[in-house]
This record gives C-alpha cells, sequence and structure tokens, in this order.
C-alpha cells in the first residue's frame, strides 16, 4: 500500500516507517520537523510540512496515490496539556478533523489512529479492557477520544475504515541501533533516567511517592516501539469500510517508577540518584494493559516483553547518541 505517515519524524513514526517499509509498503513522511527529526526518517520521503493546511494535505494524498494513512502527528504530553489544554485541542483534535476532511477531499479511505490509554482516566479495573469506561483526567486524554468520537461519525457518514490503536507507555528502540527516542524537551521516565548514568543530569526526580501503590509510585505498562510499530502494519491490514476497530497496545505487566529505575540501575550497572517530588498534575496512580483482544483479532504477538530488553534497547541507543539525533 501507499502509506503516508504523519509524524513519521517522530519517535513512533519513524519506527513505524521502518516495520511498514521492510513489509513492502511505499511510505511517505509527513512532519513539520516541529518534534521531529529528518535524520530518523530513513530512505522514505520526507514531506516538511503543517498538517493544518488540508488542501496542501489532500492534494499530497492525491499526488502520491495514498491508500492509507497512519495518523500520529500530535502533542503527547499528559501533564502539559493540563496546564495547557488549547495546544492539545487545536493540534490534537482540530488538526484530526482537518486530516479526515483531507482524506474525504483526497477519497482515501483507510485511516490508523494513535490513540492513547490516556483515554481511560483513573481506570475502574486492572487490567483495563477496550470496552471500560472512557472518562480521561486530563485534556491530552479528552484531544485524542474526541477524534476517536470523529471516527465513529465518519465511518458511519462516509464509510472510513478506521483502527484506533491506545497505545500504553511507549520505550526502547530499534535493536540494530538506527533510531530511538529523541524529545526535546525530554519528559518520558526511562530516557530521563538513563540520562543519569549518560551524565546529562545528577538525578531523576520520582513525581509523588505517595500513590495508592505498593511502593507508592506510579504505575504504567510499558510497550517496546517495534512491537509497537509492528501492531501498526497488523491495524493496516485489519482494516474494514464503514468500521471503527479500537485496541490497547501494551504488555499487561505493570511496573513501578521505582521499579523503572531499578531496571536502569542493572542494565546500566551504575547507580542512579532518585529523589521523591510533588505528584505531576493528570497522572493517573495505575495504567496496565489487556491486550488480548490486538493477540487475538489483529494477530499480534510482541517480541520484546521483557522491561530489560525494553530498558538494554533504550540504553543502547542513548550510549550512541547522548544528545540525540543532531548531536550524536
Ligand atoms: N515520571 C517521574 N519522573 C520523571 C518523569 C516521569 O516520576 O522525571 C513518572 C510520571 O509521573 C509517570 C511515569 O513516570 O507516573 C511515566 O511518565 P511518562 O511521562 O514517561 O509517561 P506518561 O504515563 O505520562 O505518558 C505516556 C505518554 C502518553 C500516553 C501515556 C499512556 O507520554 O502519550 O503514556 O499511558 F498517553
Amino acid at each position: 500500500m501507499n502509506v503516508l505517515v504523519t509524524g513519521g519524524a517522530g519517535y513512533i513514526g519513524s519506527h513505524v516507517l521502518k516495520v511498514l517499509t521492510a513489509h513492502g509498503h511505499s511510505c511517505v513522511a509527513y512532519d513539520n520537523l516541529g518534534n521531529g527529526h529528518a535524520e530518523a526518517v530513513g530512505k522514505a520521503p520526507l514531506i516538511r510540512a503543517d498538517l493544518a493546511d488540508g488542501d496542501a494535505l489532500a492534494t499530497v494524498m492525491r499526488d502520491h496515490k495514498i491508500d492509507l494513512v497512519v495518523h500520529l502527528a500530535g502533542f503527547i504530553e499528559a501533564g502539559e496539556s493540563v496546564v495547557a489544554p488549547g495546544k492539545y485541542f487545536r493540534n490534537n483534535t482540530i488538526i484530526g478533523m482537518t486530516l479526515l476532511e483531507a482524506m474525504r477531499t483526497a477519497a482515501v479511505q483507510r485511516l490508523v489512529f494513535s490513540s492513547t490509554a490516556a483515554v481511560y482516566g483513573e481506570p475502574e479495573r486492572i487490567p483495563i479492557r477496550e470496552d471500560d469506561r472512557l472518562d480521561p483526567i486530563n485534556p491530552y486524554g479528552s484531544s485524542k477520544l474526541c477524534v476517536e468520537f470523529m471516527l465513529r461519525a465518519y465511518a458511519r457518514a462516509y464509510g472510513l475504515g478506521c483502527v484506533a490503536l491506545r497505545y500504553f507507555n511507549v520505550a526502547g528502540a530499534a535493536p540494530d541501533g538506527e533510531i530511538g527516542e529523541d524529545h526535546n524537551p525530554e519528559t518520558h521516565l526511562i530516557p530521563l533516567v538513563l540520562q543519569v548514568p549518560l551524565g546529562v543530569r545528577e538525578k531523576v526526580m520520582i513525581f509523588g511517592d505517595d500513590y495508592d501503590t505498593p511502593d507508592g509510585t506510579c504505575i504504567r505498562d510499558y510497550i517496546h516501539v517495534m512491537d509497537l510499530a509492528d501492531a501498526h502494519r497488523l491495524a493496516a491490514e485489519a482494516i474494514e469500510p464503514g468500521t471503527v476497530k479500537v485496541f490497547n497496545l501494551g504488555n499487561g505487566e505493570g511496573f513501578s517508577v521505582r521499579q523503572i529505575i531499578a531496571t536502569c540501575r542493572t542494565v546500566t550497572g551504575r547507580p542512579i540518584p532518585a529523589e521523591p517530588a510533588p505528584r505531576r498534575p493528570g497522572d493517573p496512580p495505575r495504567l496496565v494493559a489487556s491486550a488480548e483482544k490486538a493477540m487475538t483479532q489483529l494477530g499480534w504477538r510482541p517480541n520484546y516483553c521483557r522491561i530489560s530488553t525494553i530498558v538494554q534497547h533504550a540504553w543502547n541507543w542513548h550510549q550512541t547518541h547522548p544528545h540525540g539525533y543532531t548531536k550524536a
């Protein structure tokens, strides 16, 4: 298929491009490089443009005879979304609609949408299943859930075929060392912890150690970025006209912030000082996926389930790229 990957120069986008290309798809990356890196795109053509311009977007879809859009572009920080909600609704929700309209203009009928575990808010039960209550506690989750609702409306009205993938905590890097995570500023736990043994920061802050969890710190379900990327390939094949399918993507195992720091100490063999700090707004205490549906319906089989492997691949990447792509 001819695939347009929005946010293709980003962390997840670059790994999705790598997997889709390896499976014979012809990919085009669409990215304004606001947060992405041209170096991450590999051999796929990169169109440096903004998604806000729906006409330009539709033209690109027509020119490249796009069959499928994988929509990954967006802002992703739950904490930031609490203090800057407009930024999230504009960039994630309104631009989501611009994209859907451009797809309609260009008669592109297939979409894989990157959604998030944040749509669940504080879950009623663990592990979380796709039909559990949707009640985001931060604007980031709300901004993505709005798009999920739009997808259903577009599927019904125009026959759009869609898969929405609700990511849990994505981490790790391509095992071949070619690409990895490089956010600026970095806000995600694993890369921040690894900055300590890299000498980039002195210690890591633990955002809240008084949660109702066994060690008082937040629990998350970490998924390897290559396993996540592979699910996009399978999702593309599972699209059916006029339907929206929704899948969680996680490993079904929760790790606390303290457990992640301990794993990073073991993998790197270095002491990593950590210090409790106030809770970060918008953080649910515990998010763990049931990914049973993705396994049974998509045939998804994660290859890198162990947290030590996920951290090891991240560590390999950060050691060779201590300041990311540009200053490697
Ligand atoms: N944390 C710290 N110290 C840090 C950074 C993070 O204690 O320096 C904690 C956070 O408070 C949270 C946990 O580590 O409890 C994980 O935080 P991340 O920022 O790595 O990830 P989030 O869980 O906030 O969010 C990520 C993605 C979202 C996605 C969500 C789904 O960034 O896009 O996972 O679970 F929606």
